[in-house]
């Protein structure tokens, strides 16, 4: 479909669009069991970033469309997806996730215009006037592609550096147009679609620190001389390096205070049961507890696809049951679905036995590597596990520890050998060793099955 043929297909259905999410706002009053319904019981938003390729997936799809008002493309917005080659805008996968969330009444937040990551070589080649205009172009290319259609744009992505210099980050747009990259940005997006909400959105501002605090001046800068923005994101990426900072409320508000909304960006939190269950806690009350922060998205829905799956910092485990963190979000947004209600699945004590497993290469030359697959429990306990790894057909595995293998084909299913018995979100893994035979892809872990 041509690109103006697909831009009034989409305004079309424009209407339809809006009428689909007044049901959706009507059915959430009735219920609030779920995070989008509960959410929305707050006057919020509770969304994910959501891949295209896993939308033929049942459980992904189910689980999406149960609980999530607001979706976030995963990759599928960012340059290189969309104009990998200058003028030639490509939005097939972005469509499908438009598509599927509009059919569902959700939200799209637009993630993202102009960042110095997943942007094709062509633009780090152009000069500096060329560069503006590219920059411009692909703002109104996607913009213009979608109007109407998004409620937030991530305008600019992580143009600060990290550190306490305060500094902005190199970057072609940085570097061949100065800071005033930004504000141009902002203005030509303002142009190309009104009705969006323009976000700056960043990481390692989600407490007050340097970096946060150049943010803060570039956005009271902005209001100040009338450059259009209406929010802040904050990506909120947390682990035991990087956790909950305990001033996070305060520098939201902060923010709000200037007259800008905040939105949650990309929540995840590593870690597991009634730690990770905490954190979100800390997470959701800050947002609840300021006026302006109007929703939170989270950064996948299951353990198995988050860019940090070793981690398993979301809301769902590999099988998609609910976590401790799920129950703890959802009581913190108010939801009826209560930690240990009978029939919960994936609640402690519920009985269902479940477990994820991760692949990572530990060490590799010329001829071989060694792989080791990491399994970790859901909330209950478990006393034994099976995975399955499919190896590419040419590589062949001369050993494997700590667990017990039987072949089929070029299909290893891995038992235990004396590690079968876990507790609630512990690990173990087994490790092997394999002779690539001329390939070196990597081999593909199936599911983990627990009882
Ligand atoms: O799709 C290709 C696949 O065809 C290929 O075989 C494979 C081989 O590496 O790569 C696949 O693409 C990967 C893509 O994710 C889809 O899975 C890219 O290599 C990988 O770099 C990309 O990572 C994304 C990352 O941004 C890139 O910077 C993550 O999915 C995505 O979650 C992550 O998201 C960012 C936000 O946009 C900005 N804030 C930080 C956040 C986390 O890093």
């Amino acid at each position: 479909m041509s690109m103006t043929l697909r831009r009034l297909s989409r305004a079309a259905t424009a209407g339809l669009v809006a009428a689909a999410a007044l049901t959706a706002a009507a059915h959430s009053a009735e219920a609030a069991d779920t995070l989008g319904s509960a959410a929305a019981g707050q006057g919020r938003y509770f969304g994910t970033a959501v891949a295209a390729s896993h939308l033929g997936e049942a459980d992904y799809t189910a689980t999406l469309d149960r609980e999530f008002s607001s979706v976030t493309p995963e990759n599928e917005m960012k340059w290189d997806a969309t104009e990998p080659s200058r003028g030639t805008f490509t939005f097939t996968s972005a469509d499908r996730i438009v598509d599927h969330a509009q059919s569902q009444g959700m939200d799209v937040r637009g993630h993202t215009l102009v960042w110095h990551s997943q942007l094709p070589s062509w633009v780090g080649s152009l000069g500096a006037s060329d560069l503006r205009t590219a920059m411009k172009d692909h703002i109104n290319g996607l913009m213009g592609h979608y109007k109407g259609e998004i409620h937030s744009w991530d305008v600019v992505n992580e143009a600060f550096q990290d550190g306490g210099s305060g500094a902005r980050r190199s970057s072609p747009f940085q570097d061949k147009l100065g800071d005033g990259f930004i504000e141009e940005a902002f203005r030509t997006a303002r142009a190309a679609d009104p009705a969006a909400k323009l976000c700056y959105n960043d990481y390692n501002t989600d407490g007050v620190n340097a970096k946060s605090n150049a943010v803060y001046n570039m956005v009271k800068d902005f209001k100040s001389r009338g450059v259009p923005i209406d929010c802040v994101g904050f990506q909120s990426h947390f682990n035991s390096n990087s956790p909950v900072p305990s001033d996070y409320r305060q520098n939201l508000q902060r923010f709000a205070d200037l007259g800008v909304d905040v939105q949650i960006t990309e929540l995840d939190i590593e870690g597991s049961g009634s730690a990770q269950a905490a954190d979100y806690t800390k997470v959701v009350e800050a947002c609840l507890a300021v006026d302006r922060c109007t929703g939170m998205t989270v950064w996948g829905i299951t353990d198995k696809y988050s860019w940090r799956s070793s981690g398993t910092p979301l809301l769902f485990d590999g099988n998609y049951q609910e976590k401790p963190a799920y129950d703890a979000v959802l009581s913190a947004l108010g939801g009826s679905g209560d930690p240990g209600d009978p029939g919960d699945p994936g609640d402690p004590g519920d009985g269902t036995a479940s477990c994820t497993a991760t692949y990572t290469r530990t060490a590799d030359w010329n001829s071989g590597y060694n792989g080791q697959v990491t399994i970790t429990a859901g909330d209950e306990p478990i006393s034994t596990w099976t995975v399955t790894v499919t190896l590419p057909a040419q590589q062949s595995v001369s050993s494997l520890w700590n667990g017990t293998p039987t072949w089929n084909g070029n299909v290893m299913t891995v038992k235990p050998s004396w590690n079968g018995t876990l507790a609630a979100g512990a690990s173990t893994g087994f490790g092997f060793t394999a002779a690539k035979n001329g390939s070196d892809a990597a081999p593909t872990v199936g599911t983990c099955t627990a009882s």
